[in-house]
């Protein structure tokens, strides 16, 4: 028997979209974190998104982001919010910004001994006064910075919509001569929480950091920090399964 091939449709072709480009947003960065922040909200945020920076500070992340782009609610403690007890409804935003001091010699209660002042002040002030989120065992400064960003995060979780997004700034530090991967603790802290590591970036200081009185060099000085892009994965689904997707349009 013969086939009448004259109604086989002829196979499909494949037909390869998108254009070949060099204009991408790359991993890693040497630069400011204006620029980069920019980049990263082109790349992960959808424009009109409500957007809550719970570390405002002076604002220097949205330097290079268009007016009007997202709906943003800008808070710090240094206004009297603390990101770690917000004043939003549960599931009412698109995406949280939490950049929070993440070195422990910031937290020193000794002025001789502490690191810079001005815009840390206010969680060194908590963490010297033994405020609730005192780390335990009191003296472990860097589990205190660690506190600090997996408190918020679990805050962020509770404001956040499903699939909305937590962009995280840290870096790592060398504290008590103990090398702490911060931006790692925190992937850990998060994913066992309920988010979902969709992206992250390395970002270089342009400048060399000058090294006052070294004795004798035992890690490498850092010269660069990190953002990183959650998702928060819907309770009912797991982190392990989750995969990227596009944030759905925001219902009423
Ligand atoms: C590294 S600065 C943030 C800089 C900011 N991203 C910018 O673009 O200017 C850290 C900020 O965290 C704030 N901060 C410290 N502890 C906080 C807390 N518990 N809740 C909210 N903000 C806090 C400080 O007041 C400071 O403004």
């Amino acid at each position: 028997m013969s086939l009448d091939t004259s109604e086989v449709p002829p196979p499909r072709k494949r037909v390869q979209g998108g254009k070949a480009t060099s204009e991408v947003v790359l991993s890693a960065h040497a630069g400011g974190n204006a620029e980069l922040f920019r980049q990263i909200l082109e790349l992960h945020v959808p424009p009109g998104a409500l957007v809550a920076d719970v570390t405002f500070g002076q604002g220097v992340f949205w330097r290079q982001v268009p007016e009007g782009r997202y709906r943003v609610l800008r808070s710090d403690l240094a206004t009297g919010t603390d990101c770690r007890a917000l004043p939003y409804a549960n599931a009412s935003l698109d995406a949280v910004v939490l950049d929070p001091p993440y070195m422990e010699g910031l937290l020193r209660e000794k002025v001789e001994t502490r690191g810079g002042q001005g815009s840390h002040a206010g969680l060194r002030g908590w963490y010297a006064a033994g405020g609730d989120g005192e780390a335990p065992g009191g003296g472990r400064w860097h589990q205190a910075v660690l506190d600090l960003y997996l408190q918020a995060g679990q805050e962020a979780r509770r404001v956040l919509r499903d699939h909305g997004l937590l962009l995280v700034k840290c870096q790592d530090e060398v504290s008590a001569n103990r090398q702490e991967l911060t931006h790692v603790q925190i992937v850990v802290g998060l994913e066992a929480m309920g988010f979902y590591a969709r992206d992250l970036f390395v970002l270089v200081r342009s400048n060399r950091p000058a090294v006052a009185r070294l004795k004798r060099q035992v890690h490498a000085r850092k010269n660069h920090s990190y953002f990183l892009v959650f998702q928060k994965v819907p309770a009912s689904q797991k982190v392990a399964r989750y995969r990227t997707r596009d944030l759905p349009p925001a219902t009423g």
